[in-house]
């Protein structure tokens, strides 16, 4: 795929310039089953900055990101940890949702590597104009998108770490200020055989983030 960056409006005034020009991205073939772009939605002057996998099948009908089951719990979560969420924006490595049919449902399909590569741009984009002090990093996927595919959350989870230089990219935003936390994704916690300790290690992590 192309890419989404001619679609990236160059100097953009606000994330409402990127959120109306991301609506008109065709920087891969998601947007072509999808409703709509979901983009990421918050404060302009958020501090951290969640990112997620993708749209959700709710999310897909609304057009915002975690309105869907995982995003109660992820709200839920937030407050737990006691992190204000007029502070934060909350968006997605990917920004249309991928699944397939099976016979009238639409089932969740991860990303692939080259729908999150299409996709970055967005994402730089946003940093960019948001220029948070920390980015949440929501699973594997947020995890690898940005750090790189050698990441492992489940390693790695709930510890402040400097914007790694290995996961710097030419095009990209000024990073040297940007910490980063990976956590477990909220819709994993719903899966999870132990849904209470999945929760409260979700929790744990976040009052981690609640520091910076
Ligand atoms: N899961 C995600 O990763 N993002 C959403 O917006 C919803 C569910
Ligand atoms: Fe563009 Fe991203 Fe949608 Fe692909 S998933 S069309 S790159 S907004």
């Amino acid at each position: 795929p192309p890419g989404a960056q001619q679609w990236v409006p160059p100097q953009p005034r606000d994330i409402a310039e990127l959120k109306a020009a991301a609506a008109g991205c065709r920087g891969c073939e998601l947007f072509q089953d999808a409703t709509q772009t979901v983009f990421g939605r918050g404060a302009e002057d958020a501090r951290i900055v969640f990112v997620g996998e993708q749209p959700g099948d709710v999310e897909d009908q609304h057009g915002l990101p975690f309105v869907g089951p995982a995003g109660r719990l992820l709200r839920e979560a937030v407050d737990d940890a006691g992190i204000d969420p007029a502070q934060l924006y909350i968006t997605n490595a990917v920004k249309h949702f991928r699944f397939e049919m099976r016979g009238k449902r639409r089932i969740h399909q991860t990303p692939g590597p080259t729908h999150i590569t299409a996709c970055r741009p967005w994402l730089v984009a946003e940093f960019s104009r948001l220029q948070p002090e920390l980015v949440v990093l929501l699973g594997a996927t947020a995890a690898k998108a940005l750090l790189g595919p050698s990441f492992r959350v489940t390693r790695s989870r709930g510890r402040l770490m400097p914007w790694p230089a290995s996961a710097q990219h030419p095009e990209d935003f000024p990073v040297a200020e940007i910490q980063a936390l990976a956590t477990i994704h909220p819709s994993a916690v719903l899966r999870a055989d132990n849904r209470d300790a999945a929760y409260r290690g979700l929790v744990d992590d976040l009052k981690v983030a609640a520091t910076v």
